[in-house]
C-alpha cells in the first residue's frame, strides 16, 4: 500500500473466541483502550488531510454491507470510503439474503467470510452483531443497532476536535432520548474526557449498563457523566449540544406517544442561549425538523451537523484501516 499509517494496528476486541480465531470487530466504543480511541481519531483526521495517500491502503480487499434499517450517511460513507482506498463493497438488502430467515445468522456470516474481508452491519440487536462477530472470521463493523452506533461517535469527536482544538474537558449537552447514538456518545466521551450531561424525560434515560461502562473509564481520563431531566440543566456553560430523533428506527409506532413525551426536549433558540456564546449544535441526522430541533437551529451558524456527515467518510476509512490494513514494514 502507498499510504503509511501513523498509528500501529489497533489490537481492539473482547468477545471470548475460540483458539486461532483471533480477530479485530469494531461493535462498540467500550472495546477499545483510551490509547485506541486516540489513535483512530488521529488516523481519521491522517485520513482526511492526505486521502491520496491512502489510495491504495485496502486495494483488492472487499466488504460486505448489510443494512436491515434505511441509510443514507452510513451506507454512503462506507462505500465511498471503501472505493477510495481501492476496495469493493457489496451491498446486501435484508430481502437479498434473509437474515435468521432464509438462513441462521451463523451461517451466514460463516458463508461471508469465505470471499469478504469485513462485514458492515446494521442490524436491530447488538446480540446479532456479536453473533455475527463470534462465528465469522471476518471483522464486523457495527454500523448501527438499537444499543449503539459507534460509528458515528468517532465522527463526531472529530468533528468537536476540529472546531474546539481538543476535547479533554470540554462541556457536551445530549438533549433527547437516552438512545443508541446517546450511548455512544457516553462511551466516547468518557474515552476522551468530555464533560458530558445527558438530559432525558424520565422512563428515556441511557441504560444504566452503558451508563457504568462509561463510568468504569471515567476516572482514568476526567471525564464525568451525568443523566438528569432538565434541558435547562444540561445545557447551561455547555460548549457543545447534540440531539437526535425521538423516535428512532424500529420504534415508529411509538411516534406520536413520543411527540407528547419529548415536547419539551427541542433544542431551540432559547435552549441555545443558555450553552456558551460560542456552543456549537450537533445532530448524527436525520433530523426531523420541528421536533427534536428547530430549523432556525439545525441549518444556524453554530450548527455542524453537516460536517459531522461531511466526517463519517474519514471515521470509516480510519475504522476500516485499523481492521484491515497491513502494519508498515
Ligand atoms: N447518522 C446516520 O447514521 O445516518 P444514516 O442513518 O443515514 O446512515
Ligand atoms: N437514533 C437514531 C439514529 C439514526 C442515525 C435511530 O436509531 O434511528
Amino acid at each position: 500500500m502507498s499510504g503509511v499509517l501513523p498509528t500501529p494496528l489497533i489490537p481492539f476486541r473482547r468477545l471470548e473466541r475460540p483458539a486461532g480465531t483471533e480477530k479485530r470487530d469494531f461493535l462498540s466504543l467500550h472495546d477499545l483502550s483510551v490509547l485506541e480511541v486516540g489513535a483512530m481519531l488521529d488516523l481519521a483526521a491522517e485520513v482526511k488531510a492526505h486521502p491520496a495517500a491512502f489510495a491504495r491502503a485496502l486495494e483488492g480487499r472487499t466488504a460486505a454491507l448489510i443494512f436491515e434499517k434505511p441509510s443514507l450517511r452510513t451506507r454512503v460513507s462506507f462505500e465511498v470510503g471503501l472505493l477510495q482506498m481501492g476496495a469493493h463493497g457489496i451491498y446486501l438488502a435484508p430481502a437479498d439474503i434473509g437474515l435468521g430467515k432464509r438462513e441462521a445468522v451463523k451461517d451466514v456470516a460463516r458463508n461471508l467470510a469465505l470471499w469478504v474481508d469485513a462485514l458492515v452491519m446494521r442490524t436491530f440487536s447488538q446480540r446479532i452483531l456479536e453473533d455475527m462477530a463470534l462465528q465469522g472470521r471476518i471483522p464486523v463493523i457495527n454500523a448501527l443497532s438499537d444499543l449503539l452506533h459507534p460509528c458515528q461517535t468517532v465522527a463526531d469527536l472529530l468533528t468537536l476536535r476540529e472546531c474546539k482544538g481538543q476535547l479533554q474537558g470540554l462541556r457536551v449537552a445530549f438533549v433527547g432520548d437516552g438512545n443508541n447514538v446517546a450511548h455512544s456518545l457516553a462511551h466516547g466521551a468518557a474515552k476522551v474526557g468530555l464533560h458530558l450531561a445527558i438530559a432525558s424525560p424520565p422512563g428515556f434515560e441511557p441504560a444504566s449498563t452503558i451508563l457504568m461502562q462509561a463510568l468504569a473509564d471515567a476516572d482514568a481520563t476526567g471525564a464525568t457523566i451525568r443523566v438528569m431531566h432538565d434541558p435547562a440543566e444540561a445545557v447551561r456553560d455547555a460548549d457543545a449540544v447534540y440531539t437526535d430523533v425521538w423516535t428512532s428506527m424500529g420504534q415508529e409506532e411509538q411516534a406520536e406517544e413520543r411527540r407528547t413525551i419529548f415536547a419539551s426536549y427541542q433544542v431551540n433558540a432559547s435552549l441555545m442561549a443558555l450553552a456558551k456564546p460560542n456552543a456549537v449544535f450537533l445532530h448524527c441526522l436525520p433530523a426531523h425538523r420541528g421536533e427534536e430541533v428547530t430549523t432556525e437551529v439545525l441549518d444556524g451558524s453554530q450548527s455542524l451537523a453537516l460536517q459531522q456527515a461531511a466526517n463519517r467518510l474519514h471515521a470509516h476509512k480510519a475504522i476500516l484501516l485499523s481492521l484491515l490494513a497491513e502494519t508498515p514494514a
